[in-house]
């Protein structure tokens, strides 16, 4: 692989699922880029075992623990820069983040989320997706700005919405490519190939399906 690899903090509050496609993309060399921390803001995420399991330092910072939301994300913010963190990844990472720590580290901080954006931020974007009656929906990478999920966008993966799809089943095939979008948007990232230019991010040396997805199809 040669040159050396990306040095990735995940901030996770759950179950920790993307968290795992990034370490076995990385462990599999997949991707120019290693997770060096992890670190929750719950005490009991299943995220942090899995970080556990594969050998990676695994933080639970209690938010409870800093009289406000900036003192607790300049605990988190010193955790990731003392451990080199060129990039930060939040996944599945339930809390709001302040412009304080969003300046810190703008430009290096990328979030995934179950829905097309800008449809659906925030919670439950399977649901509301569900429920708002798109024949599509998908997922969403993007850089972390100020606003809940709304930052400029990465990469996208569109899937289908069926007729008896419930949240789960959605979700479930959504996830499936959550799993896949994320550790190749760190990988872009790894290799310099992202360029924020306002909202838009040039994707330098992509390759570009010139097909679109339809939902019913086209043919009978
Ligand atoms: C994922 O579906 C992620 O897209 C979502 O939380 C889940 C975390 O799962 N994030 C958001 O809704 C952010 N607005 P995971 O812990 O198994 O990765």
């Amino acid at each position: 692989m040669g040159s050396e690899l990306l040095k990735v903090g995940v901030l996770v509050s759950g179950r920790g699922s993307n968290l795992q496609a990034i370490i076995d993309a990385s462990e599999r060399r997949e991707i120019h880029a290693r997770v060096v921390v992890v670190i929750s803001d719950k005490e009991d995420a299943y995220a942090l075992e899995r970080a556990r399991k594969h050998g990676i330092e695994a933080l639970f910072i209690d938010p409870r623990a800093y009289p406000g939301r900036e003192d607790h994300e300049r605990a988190v913010g010193d955790e990731l820069e003392k451990r080199g963190a060129g990039l930060i990844c939040l996944a599945g990472y339930m809390r709001v983040l302040s412009s304080y720590f969003v300046k810190r580290f703008y430009g290096r901080i990328i979030n995934i989320h179950p829905a097309l954006l800008p449809s659906f931020p925030g919670l439950h974007g399977q649901l509301q997706a569900l429920e708002y009656g798109v024949k599509i929906s998908g997922c969403t990478v993007h850089f972390v700005d100020e606003d809940v999920d709304h930052g400029p966008i990465i990469i996208q993966a569109a899937v289908p919405v069926l007729a008896d799809d419930d949240e789960d089943t959605l979700s479930a095939r959504i996830l499936e490519y959550e799993h896949k979008i994320y550790p190749r948007a760190v990988q872009l990232f790894a290799q310099g190939r992202l360029k924020i230019q306002g909202r838009r991010v040039k994707v330098e040396r992509g390759i570009f399906p010139p097909w679109a997805v339809t939902n019913p199809s086209l043919e009978d």
